[in-house]
């Protein structure tokens, strides 16, 4: 650790930097995806993505009815964003790689030269500043043929992903030592078949369950195959997934049974598969489904099971555990009569449970987001309890502000009340995390908030 970092971390900790460090070898980065800042939607024989299609044939779902074609057009201007990294004195940089770039077609059967070599020379650019490149692998902009064959929900999608992942581990794995899968699971299901995000579709306890089981499964794939064909190559690689987790509080002492559901819902479904000493679904959530598909007369479970082999297969995939995270809910029951909501407006149907936030917790300006720090210690324990103690590297955290606030104290006080927490768990609850990564290394294209 460098003499910069130590008074960096100090001053925004507000206490002595002798008192309070974090330990030697804890890497700090920042991050960005793809279609939130490359631009360059259509250079040379890019493909089309998902977004590129959802934000061009129904402009009117982004609230400022702005698109990603430009964005932060990073695809011209990657020297300027490493320059903002040198700057910033970071150890690593977390971006991620559009799909449709390297595969025009979503298929290996043509590969761009053109995005290949933007890609290489972004992770020379900054191996040259002495910056480690961190790569995402999917951060949700599938290529849009491969969504016009079902997407996540085709079975075949874990091959396809697999396919792509050996490309760009074959180009890139001479200098990437740290891979992330795939971007938050279930924004990418319970998101984008909620329309929350692309594609828009609405199918949130069926699209969203097959779409949990494929990524799962894309994600187990193209870590066996790193594992088996680059690891014994690149001895430092290492491959994981990275998780949106919020965390989650009864709102009274009788939710308290209600919350641990959710938990298995919003977290354990996309976590345990992979964590887990036992792997599969979560016990009680593979139950409780099946049981509301027999009683609403389905055949068989909504959520698909897993097979044995599927199980292990996925079990124990990862050498670490990315965690994105950012708020705290409440939760409660739905009276008698009231509407459940879905994912976007804060409710679990499957699970009759609603999402909320206490009064006194402050709000960010995206609406869901309430700043409530001591939740992310209570998440790190709980995902030391759940699944051992392995070792965290913390991919995304942070908070929106209105544009106007160039001296933004409100963002110091987050960054440094949220730090201030993980290095509690790390020194009172014995969590290992290893990292921490601010989003974003700049203001960018955000999803369905447009450029607001
Ligand atoms: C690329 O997209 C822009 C709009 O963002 C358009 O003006 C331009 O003609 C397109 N270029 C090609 C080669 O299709």
């Amino acid at each position: 650790m460098d003499w910069m970092k130590v008074v960096t971390i100090g001053a925004v900790l507000g206490v002595a930097a002798a008192a309070r460090r974090f330990p030697a070898g804890f890497k700090l980065g920042t991050a960005t995806a793809a279609y939130q800042v490359e631009g360059g939607w259509n250079a040379s024989d890019k493909g089309e993505s998902i977004w590129d299609h959802f934000v061009h044939s129904r402009p009117e779902v982004i609230s400022d009815l702005s698109n990603g074609d430009v964005a932060c057009d990073s695809y011209h201007r990657w020297r300027e964003d490493i320059q903002l990294l040198v700057d910033l004195n970071m150890d690593f940089y977390r971006f991620s790689i559009a799909w449709p770039r390297v595969l025009p077609t979503g298929f290996p059967n043509r590969v761009s030269k053109d995005g290949v070599r933007y890609y290489s020379d972004l992770i020379d650019g900054l191996l040259e500043k002495g910056i480690e490149p961190l790569v995402t692998l999917y951060h949700w902009d599938l290529p849009q043929p491969l969504q016009d064959l079902g997407g996540w929900t085709n079975p075949q999608i874990a091959d396809w992903f697999t396919d792509y992942a050996r490309v760009v581990f074959e180009q890139f794995g001479d200098r990437v030592n740290t891979w992330l899968t795939i971007n938050e699971p279930q924004s990418v299901c319970d998101g984008g078949y909620t329309g929350l995000l692309a594609p828009g579709l609405e199918s949130e306890q069926r699209g969203a369950y097959l779409c949990t089981k494929h990524v799962m499964l894309a994600h187990a794939k193209a870590y066996r195959l790193y594992e088996k064909e680059f690891k014994p190559k690149y001895v430092k690689g290492q491959v994981s997934l990275t998780n949106h987790m919020m965390w989650y509080e009864p709102e009274t002492a009788q939710d308290a049974e209600l919350t641990e559901l959710v938990k298995d819902y919003a977290i354990g479904r996309y976590s345990h598969p992979i964590f887990s000493a036992a792997g599969g679904w979560p016990p009680a959530l593979e139950r409780h489904i099946a049981q509301r598909s027999r009683e609403e007369g389905e055949p068989r479970s909504r959520l698909p099971p897993f097979t044995q082999e599927e199980i292990e297969l996925i079990r124990g995939s990862y050498d670490f555990l990315g965690l994105n995270h950012y708020t705290t809910k409440t939760v409660r029951a739905v009276a008698p009569g009231e509407a459940t909501g879905t994912y976007v407006s804060g409710g679990f149907a499957e699970l009759g449970a609603k999402l909320g936030a206490r009064p006194e917790w402050r709000t960010a300006t995206s609406s869901w987001l309430s700043i409530h720090p001591e939740g992310f210690r209570s998440l790190l324990s709980y995902i030391k309890q759940q699944y051992g103690n392995v070792k965290i590297f913390i991919m995304e955290n942070g908070v929106s502000g209105s544009g106007e606030e160039l001296d933004d104290q409100s963002r110091v006080d987050f960054y440094r009340d949220y730090l201030a927490q993980v290095l509690l768990a790390m020194e009172q609850d014995g969590v290992d995390v290893i990292g921490y990564t601010a989003w974003s290394l700049m203001d960018n294209f955000e999803w369905m908030d447009g450029y607001q």
